[in-house]
Formats: structure tokens, C-alpha cells, sequence
């Protein structure tokens, strides 16, 4: 290679003095240089004393590790490269052959879909149980089980459970218990006041807000587990990208604002969605009459409950003519996810995505998610006024 290659290389950079913008800088490393052989050994990634490699943090991220914690009202976290990552992070973190894992019956389908395939596949087993009956969790722990994920509101059928009594059982009987706490992001009541052990959540929603990052993160409050956490994250060589952290760190400020105003609109639609004659069931634990509504009166504050909602169509409905409500809609598009400022809606088949001898689905109708974006109240409530029409 020439000189000049390598005078590129070896430039003299130092950054900017005197540089003091409140915003976080976008540091991009994979090697991090050390002054010599005594300060490389002297840092020790596991315990985040110093910079080691680009994997285990850069400026950039750890910077969003501790507003995260702030957030959430943890002390440490990792952060994964997906909502998804940051579930098989806490499973690969605590369970090994012999283990069991309890999952709500009604949890988000991939975690469901890891335990059935990868972890059983390693020797680890699985059950479901009923989020609505504290006492069918306390039923199902053994001696193998290790880990319990708990999750509010259920994916897509929105049941409320009773956190602090789910937690209590876990810690009674001496089990790890993850959250995963993307429907609450940390703003609609704070998860280690509930008792979780671990807070699992899916940074791609709420703290992101834009619909175009992809990220998670793992925090707790206990030191030796974060331990854990930390070895497994580091093994599994998942990073994230400085300017996916930085999309995030520049959403974060917002997230209360954005949450509130999706709540707003979305409770807003759910309440008219439950005079429609077409529907027979709103699920939105912050309506009367959906499941554990109680529960969430009694743990979130009053104006904090998301934007996602369900409603269970009548039966009159087959789900082709539900479908074609779908594809009529316009502002409202076809797609998975939430959070965004884009609102978005699924139709789901519930019966087949859940054990019905753990809790069966009662309902024949077609369920249909929506998640409320930032469009205005009267702009979505015409949409749907026109998709219902069509039905
Ligand atoms: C409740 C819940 N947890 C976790 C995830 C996973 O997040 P990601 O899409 O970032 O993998 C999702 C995604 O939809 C979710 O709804």
C-alpha cells in the first residue's frame, strides 16, 4: 500500500473542544484503540469500565442505556437488535437443557415461537399459562422452571393481567420473571414498582416513534442478573448500530408526548367502535368491560394506555367480508408493528394462535387489530366509517 494510505490512516484526530451541544454524538467503532497492554486489561466490558469494542458500547449507546434506565426506572441494560432479540437475549441468558419456561398464553406470537422450535429443540421445555388466573401460574411453576415471562397488555387480544399478583408469585416461589414491557414503555406505570426481575422491550415502538428502527432492549435492576444478561448478549455478538442508537436518543425526549397523543385518539375511536353495531367486543384495557380493565385502573396512570386496540367483529361477518373492511381502509394500512406515527391494522385469527386448554378464545367473530397512529381523531373515524360500510 502507499504512504499516503497509511497517512490517511494514521491522522491526528482529537474531537472538537469546546463542543458542548446537548445532543449525543454518533460514534461508529467496531475497534476501540487502547494507550497500551495495561489500559486494554485494566477495562473490563462485562463490567462497563471503559471502551473495549464496538459491541459492547460506544459513546452513542451508552448514552442510550442510561436514558433507557431512566426511563424505565432501572439500573443496567443492554440493548439488542430487536424487540425479538432482546426476548431470546433474557431466554439464552437464564434457561439451559432441563429448564422450563412459563409464557402467557396470549404473549406476542414469536416468543411463543422461539420456546416451540429453538429452545425446545436445546432441551428446554415450555408452558403456557393463563395470564387472567394468578393462581394457574402458581400451579404451573416447578422445580424446573426457571424463567416466567410476563406481558401486559396480551398481544393482540389486549387481556390486562394482574402484574404485582403475577410477580409476587414468582418471587414467592423464587423464579426469575421478565416483563415484556413494550405496551408500557415505561410510561404507564413503572415495571420494577410492579417486582419484575427484568424489563424486556421493544425499542422499534414507542421510544423510536418513527416506524424505522429496529432495536430492543434488556434492563434490570439487579446487578447479578445483569451479569448474566451481559455475558449471554456479549456471546451472541448482539450489537446495535450507532445511528439507529442515535434515532432513538433523538425520539426519547418526545415519548410521553407521542404516547399520550396516540392514547388520546386511540381510546377516543375504541369508545366509538363499541357503539357500533357491527362489533361485539372492544379490547382496550382502559375501556369498561374488556378483559382486566380492573387491573389496569388499579397499576397505570389514567391517561396512559397506548394506542394499539382490538375489536371482535360479529359473527355475521365471515372473515372474507372483515377482510375486505381491511383493504378498504385507507389511511389506516396493512402492516405489523405499532408505535409509529402511521396507523396501522391486522386481522387475526386468535383461536389458532393460542393453547385452548390453557385459556380458550370465546369469541367467533374475526378479531381485528389497530394501531393508532398520529392522524387526527375525525380523519381515522371516517376511514372506518367508510371500511365499515363495505363490510
Ligand atoms: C409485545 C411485543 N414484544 C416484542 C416485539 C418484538 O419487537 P421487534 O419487532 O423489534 O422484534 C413486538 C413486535 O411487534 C411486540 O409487539
Amino acid at each position: 500500500m502507499s504512504d499516503l494510505q497509511t497517512r490517511l490512516i494514521h491522522h491526528p484526530y482529537t474531537p472538537p473542544a469546546g463542543f458542548a451541544a446537548p445532543q449525543p454524538g454518533v460514534y461508529k467503532a467496531s475497534t476501540v484503540i487502547f494507550a497500551s497492554v495495561a489500559q486494554m486489561r485494566a477495562r473490563d466490558w462485562q463490567q462497563k469500565k471503559g471502551y473495549t469494542y464496538g459491541l459492547h458500547g460506544t459513546p452513542t449507546t451508552f448514552t442510550l442505556e442510561e436514558r433507557l434506565c431512566e426511563l424505565e426506572g432501572g439500573k443496567q441494560c443492554v440493548l439488542g437488535p430487536s424487540g425479538l432479540a432482546a426476548i431470546a437475549i433474557v431466554n439464552l441468558a437464564f434457561l439451559k437443557a432441563g429448564d422450563e419456561v412459563l409464557i402467557p398464553n396470549n404473549a406476542y406470537g414469536p416468543n411463543k415461537a422461539l420456546a416451540e422450535n429453538e429452545l425446545k429443540g436445546w432441551g428446554i421445555s415450555c408452558q403456557y399459562y393463563d395470564s387472567m388466573n394468578p393462581a394457574d401460574l402458581a400451579a404451573r411453576i416447578s422445580a424446573r422452571t426457571r424463567l416466567v415471562w410476563l406481558e401486559a397488555a396480551g398481544s393482540v387480544t389486549m387481556e390486562f393481567p394482574d402484574l404485582p399478583a403475577l410477580s409476587a408469585i414468582c418471587r414467592a416461589k423464587k423464579v426469575t420473571s421478565a416483563l415484556d414491557n413494550t405496551w408500557g414503555a415505561g410510561v404507564a406505570f413503572a415495571p420494577f414498582e410492579v417486582g419484575v426481575d427484568i424489563s424486556a422491550h421493544a425499542l422499534t415502538k414507542y421510544p423510536s416513534g418513527g416506524g424505522d428502527v429496529l432495536m430492543g432492549s434488556v434492563i434490570t435492576r439487579d446487578h447479578a442478573l445483569h451479569l448474566k444478561i451481559k455475558a449471554a448478549h456479549m456471546r451472541l455478538g448482539f450489537g446495535v448500530g450507532a445511528n439507529d442508537a442515535e434515532a432513538v436518543l433523538r425520539s426519547l425526549p418526545s415519548i410521553e408526548l407521542r404516547y399520550r397523543a396516540h392514547d388520546g385518539v386511540a381510546r377516543a375511536l375504541a369508545r366509538w367502535l363499541k357503539t357500533r353495531s357491527e362489533i361485539v367486543q372492544v379490547l382496550h384495557p382502559a375501556i369498561e368491560g374488556s378483559p382486566g380493565h380492573e387491573n389496569w385502573q388499579a397499576l397505570c396512570k389514567t391517561d396512559a394506555a397506548a394506542g394499539l386496540f382490538s375489536v371482535v367483529f360479529d359473527d355475521r361477518y365471515s372473515a372474507a367480508s372483515v377482510d375486505r373492511f381491511c383493504d378498504s381502509l385507507k389511511l389506516f394500512r396493512l402492516g405489523y408493528s405499532w408505535g409509529g406515527p402511521l396507523s396501522l391494522v391486522v386481522p387475526y385469527d386468535i383461536a389458532s394462535m393460542r393453547d385452548a386448554s390453557v385459556s380458550a378464545w370465546p369469541y367467533k367473530g374475526v378479531l381485528v387489530r389497530f394501531s393508532i397512529g398520529l392522524e387526527s381523531e375525525a380523519a381515522l373515524r371516517g376511514d372506518l366509517e367508510q371500511a365499515l360500510a363495505k363490510l
